[in-house]
């Protein structure tokens, strides 16, 4: 079952739709709405191109307890594919062409009745003259005998008229019997269109949620295709600085770490929860061991990782003992400034997390500068493999990491958007042009969280979440839907 890349328009608009559901329900999913989020649940967003039977229906939804889905019908010939449309436009031709011919009866009829009408003044005259003959036969002359005849023979076309009224009598006679039919005919459709009908769509329902749910299970990495509006969580501390939740650890930890600023900053602020973040209540202030550089940190299964200063040393610190628990060099990884991203803040150094592990993106001399991609291991720190992304570090105003795949931002500032991809997978390049609103005009932190699936950015002293559209194709076979298909009536 391959997939027609015609489709694609139709996935891309639909897509445009499920975004935009999902920035109004923002608040609720990252759990800033008490009255709908449950601490702990992450979000997912499941999308299925389904190319089943007439080009396929297709599905796309996003789960969190509750799935939704949308479903796209195929583009469709005159019957809009189902055979009581069909049916319903011949009643309705039928039903057309029953007026039309009430309409020609009904003016014949009014040309009768004037007649009738003209006729009656006849026959008075008749009755009057018959009425004087009658009374004084004497009267009745050769001349008043011919003027008798004459108007006896202008009453002559009554009868023709009478023949007409019966014939239309008969006619209207059918007329009544055709109209019975067609309410028939049309109370035996609203009924297949109710009961039938409803009976069908909570089959295609429940085999749709079906899917969702084969889908969700077989859940693969998706590949990004929107960023949402932006949400502002908060606005505090400076101008630059980097904020987080932990990517790895799930359920009930929702704990928000802040660190504010980029040089020797050593403050960890903790909060209990992303509302307590967002009102700015219930925290708890950690002083780091070493000091910090940049704002590439991140908070991964329990540790922080983070990049100290005036070195390429990274420091994984244990959260919950508060101690640090590893140190190594990232070899020949430059700092002090020396390859940061576009906004500088000494930001050379970036760690991240996605799906597949922890990662960090830097450069150094012997690459040119060009943006290296490394995987760590998260208890040694030792750098496991590289990837060279041939797109200049001082170029790029972040980068972030979904699935394997690095996405590069070409700006910190206004109309900043997503232009380069990196496929660790095939070790593969390509430029993309995915847009997002840069609100405050300057982004010193771009993450992606793979627990939350959401981006975290830290923009110009205000934090601020997107959510993203990851588009999967996951493949599901046809024998379920073939027993879907319409019936003919
Ligand atoms: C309506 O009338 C036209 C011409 O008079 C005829 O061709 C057509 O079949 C009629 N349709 C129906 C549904 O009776
Ligand atoms: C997270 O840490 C626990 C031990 O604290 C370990 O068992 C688990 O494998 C770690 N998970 C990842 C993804 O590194
Ligand atoms: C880092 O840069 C600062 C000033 O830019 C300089 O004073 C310091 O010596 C540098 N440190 C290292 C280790 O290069």
């Amino acid at each position: 079952m391959s997939v027609p890349l015609l489709k694609v328009g139709a996935v891309l608009s639909t897509m445009i739709m499920i975004t935009n559901w999902m920035s109004q329900k923002l608040p609720a999913l990252v759990g800033l709405d008490q009255h709908f989020a449950r601490p702990g649940t992450s979000e997912k967003i499941i999308s299925v191109l389904y190319p089943g039977e007439d080009e396929g229906w297709q599905v796309y939804g996003s789960v969190r307890g509750k799935c939704v889905c949308s479903i796209m019908t195929p583009a469709q010939g005159a019957c809009g594919g189902d055979p009581r449309h069909c049916r319903l436009q011949q009643l309705s031709d039928h039903v057309l062409n029953v007026s039309q011919y009430m309409e020609l009866l009904n003016q014949r009829t009014a040309q009768d009745l004037q007649q009738l009408k003209d006729s009656e003044t006849l026959l008075d005259a008749l009755e009057t003259r018959l009425k004087t003959a009658h009374d004084d036969p004497h009267s009745v002359t050769t001349k008043s005998l011919q003027e008798l005849r004459w108007s006896v023979s202008q009453c002559r076309p009554l009868r023709a008229l009478l023949g007409r009224l019966r014939a239309d009598a008969g006619q209207l006679e059918s007329l009544k019997e055709e109209l019975e039919k067609l309410k028939y005919s049309l109370s035996v459709l609203q009924e297949h269109f109710t009961l039938r009908h409803y009976q069908r769509l909570q089959q295609r329902a429940s085999v749709l949620q079906q899917h969702l749910h084969t889908c969700s299970s077989q859940l693969g990495c998706g590949r990004l295709t929107g960023i949402s509006a932006p949400l502002t969580v908060r606005s505090s501390g400076s101008r630059f600085g980097s904020w987080m939740m932990d990517t790895v650890i799930d359920s009930s930890d929702n704990r928000v770490w802040v660190m504010d600023g980029y040089l020797k900053g050593r403050r960890l602020v903790e909060y209990q929860s992303l509302g307590d973040f967002a009102s700015g209540q219930n925290f708890i202030v950690h002083h780091l061991p070493h000091p910090w550089a940049g704002t590439g940190h991140v908070v991964y299964n329990g540790s922080l990782y983070y990049n100290k200063h005036h070195s390429n040393v990274l420091v994984r610190y244990d959260l919950a003992s508060g101690g640090v628990q590893q140190q190594r060099s990232l070899h020949h990884a430059g700092f002090n400034n020396t390859f940061p991203y576009s906004w500088g803040g000494s930001s050379d150094i970036d760690l991240m997390a996605d799906e597949m592990g922890l990662w960090a993106v830097y450069t150094s001399i012997a690459h040119g500068g060009n943006m290296v991609l490394s995987r760590l291991h998260p208890d040694t720190l030792e750098v496991e493999r590289s990837w060279d992304t041939g797109f200049p570090k001082r170029s790029a105003g972040e980068s972030f990491l979904i699935c394997g795949t690095l996405y590069v931002t070409n700006s910190h500032l206004a109309g900043a958007k997503v232009h380069y991809t990196f496929h660790t997978a095939t070790a593969s390049y390509e430029y993309t042009d995915i847009a997002f609103h840069n609100q405050y005009s300057h982004i010193s932190m771009l993450d992606y969280n793979p627990r939350t699936r959401a981006l975290y950015t830290w923009n110009n002293g205000h934090q601020v979440l997107y959510d993203l559209t990851l588009l999967h194709f996951i493949r599901t076979a046809d024998d379920a839907w073939d027993a879907e298909t319409p019936h003919t009536d």
